[in-house]
């Protein structure tokens, strides 16, 4: 069996038992055998291994974990971005223009797009990433999506209900009905989540609880866009159905935050529900950001991602959403660092990723300096030296 010794760790976050919430250890070492952490601990009692990586006495960290992306779409909006920097507001209208470009693509012009951004999250350090569904809108196009973005991650979501197609404009309900039915019977076979955009001119509410109880019965997990561009019932829908993640929450009220933190685990482990936060996405749409401080005194799990796509977000970075957060939302670096690896597995359900604990997957991140909090210090340097997935340097 070979094994691997990433030793000469500065700092290692581990978000389990260490020192605060991350959990830190220092001059620390991590043994990993057949893609999983097989023991954390002093530098100075790491056991033998075949091979070894020195960290140079820099930070380690447990792998990006981006909850929320989506991937498979064709075509470029950096025009509409133009328009909103000089004013032009953001209203989701835009989705169709990638609707049509992703229709048109090819399934190997969609799957290179998509290899190209998993790519690039991945050399900025995300070792999970969840991919939507979403632009397709037929069919056919989101079972083609899901097939595609099936190739490159576990945690696949289908977002039929992403807007109403043009071709349904005045027949929102026939939509609603092709969703439920033929649509998701394609798409659940390559399929973990189903998602809605619970939005004023996307889905009011009575068509998302429709359309997320089917997708329920069919087996998939829930997961919501909710009060991004205004108040809504869309987080109150999400604790309503046990969603795992509902995600922008730059709108909420105090009774939105009340139903968040009345999904309290009785151990003290944080929310059943996680308030997943975008800040991309307001720094897209130049819109005022989420409070997060907001949420996690009142006790939510709050994790962030990127929302990767074309329209109102089009970045993989989560080293910049983590330095929007604290710049923008009131989080501190720990808290931000903790939201964007195991608040993304909670905001997933997972627990083998978003930590570094004996049993988890060996998916580490070796900065290029000394502390975690560079992450945020330094925004927009490339301080990821190097991305261990599943055991294997990258
Ligand atoms: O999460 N809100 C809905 N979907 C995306 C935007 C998609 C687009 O503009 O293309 C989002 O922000
Ligand atoms: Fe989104």
């Amino acid at each position: 069996m070979s094994a691997l010794l990433v030793d000469n760790i500065g700092e290692l976050v581990t978000n389990g038992v260490g020192e605060g919430p991350l959990g830190i250890r220092r001059k620390a070492a991590v043994l990993v055998e057949e893609g999983r952490v097989a023991w954390v601990g002093p530098a100075a009692y790491a056991p033998a291994a075949d091979r070894r990586i020195d960290a140079g006495g820099a930070a380690v960290l447990p792998g990006f974990v981006d909850s929320h992306a989506h991937l498979v779409f064709a075509g470029d909006r950096a025009a509409e971005f133009a328009a909103r920097m000089a004013g032009e507001p953001y209203t989701g209208g835009g989705i169709r223009t990638t609707v049509g470009a992703t229709r048109a693509a090819t399934d190997d012009e969609l799957r290179a797009i998509v290899r190209r951004l998993r790519g690039e999250a991945l050399r900025q350090g995300t070792t999970t990433i969840e991919i939507k569904s979403g632009y397709g809108l037929t069919v056919a196009d989101e079972a083609r999506s899901l097939r595609i973005a099936a190739e490159f991650t576990e945690d696949t979501t289908f977002l039929g209900a992403h807007v109403v197609p043009a071709e349904y404009a005045d027949r929102p309900d026939d939509y609603v009905g092709l969703v439920c039915g033929p649509m998701l019977a394609a798409a659940a076979p390559h399929a973990k989540w189903i998602d809605v955009f619970c939005e004023r001119g996307a889905f009011d509410v009575d068509h998302a609880r429709a359309i997320l109880a089917c997708g329920q019965a069919a087996g998939l997990g829930v997961r919501l866009h909710a009060n991004q561009l205004g108040p809504g019932p869309g987080v109150q829908l999400g604790v309503e159905l046990d969603a795992a993640s509902v995600d922008h929450c730059t709108h909420l009220s105090d009774a939105d935050i009340d139903a968040l933190a009345g999904t309290a685990h009785s151990d003290g482990s944080g929310t059943r529900t996680v308030a997943t936060l975008l800040p991309g996405a307001e720094f897209s749409t130049r819109s005022p950001y989420p409070d997060a401080r907001r949420l996690l005194d009142a006790g939510v799990t709050v994790a962030l991602a990127t929302d990767c796509n074309p329209g109102s977000s089009y970045t993989s970075s989560m080293p910049f959403c983590i330095a929007l957060a604290v710049r923008e939302m009131r989080m501190t670096p720990a808290e931000a660092l903790w939201a964007a690896t195991a608040g993304g597995a909670q905001a997933l359900r997972r627990d083998d990723v978003g930590v570094l604990t004996p049993g988890a997957r060996a998916d580490l991140v070796v900065l290029a300096a000394p502390s975690y909090l560079h992450l945020a210090y330094r925004p927009g340097v490339p301080l990821i030296h190097q991305v261990i997935r599943n055991g294997v340097p990258q």
